[in-house]
C-alpha cells in the first residue's frame, strides 16, 4: 500500500496558498478562475479538488471562461478523441490570452502526465502556463505560486503517486457526491493508458472514506458513488490492522443510517466476487445497478487485451448477479476494432450483449495510446468498417434497452430528481441510472415516486404520485 502525503506537504501548500491569496489582494481586485472537466468521474472528482484549492488560494469562481483570469483544463488521455477534444479547446483560448495578456491558462489531468503531450504543450502551445500532471494535482497553490512570482511558464510532471488527504474540496451538487475510494490501476489492459498516467493502486483508509461517507449522509447528500478505476481491488488496513476488502467497506457504508442511494464504479469482473455480490442483495442503500465492463465478447481478443476472464466467466457472473438481484440493472463497456479483432470475434462480442441483455451500452472505437502494449500490434481492419460494426451493436443494444424499458409500463419507480423541469418537464435517475422524464410536484435533491405512463426508445416518461 502506498502512504498518505505527509502532513506537512498539505501544510506547506496551505501556505502557499495563503501566499497567493496575498498575491491576488495586491495585484488584482479579486480574481476569478474557470475549471473545465473532461472526461471520467474521476476527473471531476479531482476537479472538485482543484476548485476547493483556487477557493483557498482566493479565486471566485467564474461563470464562464470569458470572464477568467484563470482557466484550468482537467484533462482526459483515454481515446484519441478526447485528447483532440482537449486540444481544441485550449487551442480555441488563444485569442482570450491574446486580447487579455494577464489571464493564465492551465492544462491538468491525465493529458498532462504524458511526457510527450506535456511536451507538445510546450513546444506549440505557447500562450499555456501551467502544465501539471495527476500526481502533483495537491501542489496546485505552490505551481500557482511560482507561476505569480517568477513570471515563467510552470511545467510539474511528478513521478511519484501518493494519496493526498486533507485537500479542501468545493463539491459541485449538493445532493449527489464523489468519494473517491481509491487512484490507479495495476491491470494494465493492453488498450489503457490508464496504469501510465494515474498510477499504481492506491487505497484510501477505510476510516477516511467512512468518515466522509457519514458527513455526506449528515450533510443530506442523496447519492453516494464510490469511485476508482477498479473498486473491487480496494483494499486497506483499518485501524486494529485487520484487511478492509471492497465489499467489507461497502456494507460498512451502506450501514449508516439515512435515506440515500450508494453507488460504485467501476467494477472489473475478475474482482467481482460472490462476496460483492451478496453485500448488493443485501443491501440497503445499495442501487440496483452494476457497471461491469466486458470490453468484448470474443475470449482470444479478451486475452490479447489481458482482461483475464473469459466470456463465459463473464456471463456467469453477470447471470449471478441478475439471479440474486431480479431488478438489477447490468451496463458494460465495449471496445469496438482492438487491433486484429475479426468481424468473426466480433460476433462473439454481439452475441454475449444479446445473452447478458444490458440496460445501456457505452461503446468505443479503439483507439491507440501511446505507451500501451495494443499500440504496437498490426491493426488492419480499416476505420470505416469498425464503425460500421460499432453501429451493428448501437443497433442491438438500442432494440435490447427499448424491450426493457417497454417491460416496465405502468410500473411505479423512485426516482432521484436532478433536473428543475425548465423542459416542462422534471427529470430525475432510477437506481438503474435510467433517466425519468415526469410530471409533478418534484424538487431537485430529493427522491419522489414516478409512475412509468409512457416509454419512447429507452426513455422513460411519468407521472409522480
Ligand atoms: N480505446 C478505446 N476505448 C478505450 N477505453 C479505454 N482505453 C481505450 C482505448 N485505447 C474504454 C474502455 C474503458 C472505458 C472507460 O474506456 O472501454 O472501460
Ligand atoms: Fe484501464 Fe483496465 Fe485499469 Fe480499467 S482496469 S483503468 S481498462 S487498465
Amino acid at each position: 500500500m502506498i502512504a498518505e502525503l505527509p502532513k506537512e506537504e498539505i501544510l506547506r501548500q496551505r501556505e502557499f496558498a495563503a501566499m497567493v491569496r496575498e498575491l491576488l489582494a495586491v495585484r488584482t481586485q479579486g480574481a476569478s478562475a474557470f475549471v473545465q472537466t473532461f472526461g471520467c468521474q474521476g476527473n471531476e472528482a479531482d476537479s472538485e479538488r482543484l476548485r476547493g484549492m483556487l477557493e483557498l488560494c482566493g479565486f471566485a469562481r467564474a461563470e464562464t471562461m470569458e470572464t477568467a483570469d484563470l482557466i484550468l483544463f482537467n484533462t482526459c488521455a483515454v481515446r484519441e478523441h478526447a485528447q483532440d477534444r482537449v486540444f481544441g479547446n485550449v487551442g480555441a483560448v488563444k485569442s482570450l490570452k491574446e486580447r487579455n495578456r494577464k489571464i493564465h491558462i492551465g492544462v491538468c489531468g491525465c493529458m498532462a502526465q504524458q511526457k510527450h503531450v506535456a511536451e507538445k504543450f510546450r513546444q506549440n502551445y505557447p500562450f499555456v502556463d501551467l502544465v501539471f500532471g495527476t500526481h502533483a494535482l495537491h501542489r496546485l497553490p505552490e505551481l500557482l505560486y511560482q507561476l505569480y512570482t517568477a513570471q515563467k511558464r510552470v511545467f510539474a510532471l511528478d513521478e511519484t503517486a501518493a494519496i493526498a488527504e486533507d485537500i479542501p474540496l468545493r463539491r459541485s451538487s449538493d445532493f449527489r457526491a464523489w468519494l473517491p475510494i481509491m487512484y490507479g490501476c495495476n491491470n494494465f489492459c493492453s488498450y489503457c493508458v490508464v496504469p501510465l498516467v494515474r498510477g499504481s493502486e492506491r487505497s484510501r483508509s477505510p476510516a477516511r472514506v467512512l468518515a466522509e461517507a457519514k458527513e455526506l449522509v449528515a450533510a443530506g447528500y442523496k447519492e453516494i458513488t464510490l469511485l476508482g478505476q477498479n473498486v473491487n481491488s480496494y483494499r486497506a488496513a483499518d485501524a486494529a490492522g485487520e484487511t478492509v476488502d471492497f465489499p467489507k467497506l461497502l456494507r460498512a457504508i451502506d450501514d449508516i443510517e439515512g435515506d440515500f442511494w450508494l453507488r460504485f464504479m467501476t467494477s472489473h469482473p475478475k474482482d467481482c466476487s460472490e462476496d460483492l455480490l451478496q453485500v448488493m442483495a443485501r443491501g440497503k442503500h445499495i442501487a440496483m445497478h452494476l457497471h461491469l465492463p466486458a470490453q468484448s465478447g470474443d475470449d482470444g481478443i479478451l486475452k490479447r487485451m489481458n482482461r483475464v476472464y473469459t466470456s463465459g466467466e463473464y456471463l456467469r457472473v453477470a447471470n449471478r448477479a441478475k439471479e440474486l438481484m431480479p431488478a438489477l440493472s447490468v451496463t458494460s463497456d465495449i471496445i469496438v476494432g482492438f487491433p486484429g479483432e475479426s468481424y468473426d470475434n466480433f460476433k462473439n462480442t454481439l452475441r454475449l450483449a444479446e445473452q447478458v441483455r444490458y440496460t445501456s451500452l457505452f461503446t468505443f472505437i479503439y483507439s491507440p495510446r501511446e505507451g500501451t502494449r495494443a499500440a504496437a500490434l498490426p491493426d488492419p481492419v480499416p476505420h470505416a468498417e469498425k464503425v460500421k460494426w460499432l453501429q451493428e451493436l448501437t443497433a442491438l443494444q438500442e432494440r435490447v434497452s427499448a424491450e426493457q424499458c417497454d417491460a416496465m409500463r405502468n410500473r411505479t419507480l423512485r426516482v432521484l430528481c436532478e433536473d428543475d423541469g425548465k423542459k416542462m418537464r422534471w427529470s430525475g435517475r432510477t437506481q438503474g441510472n435510467q433517466i425519468v422524464e415526469f410530471d409533478g410536484a418534484a424538487q431537485i435533491g430529493h427522491f419522489c415516486v414516478v409512475k412509468i405512463t409512457n416509454v419512447i426508445k429507452s426513455r422513460f416518461y411519468g407521472e409522480m404520485i
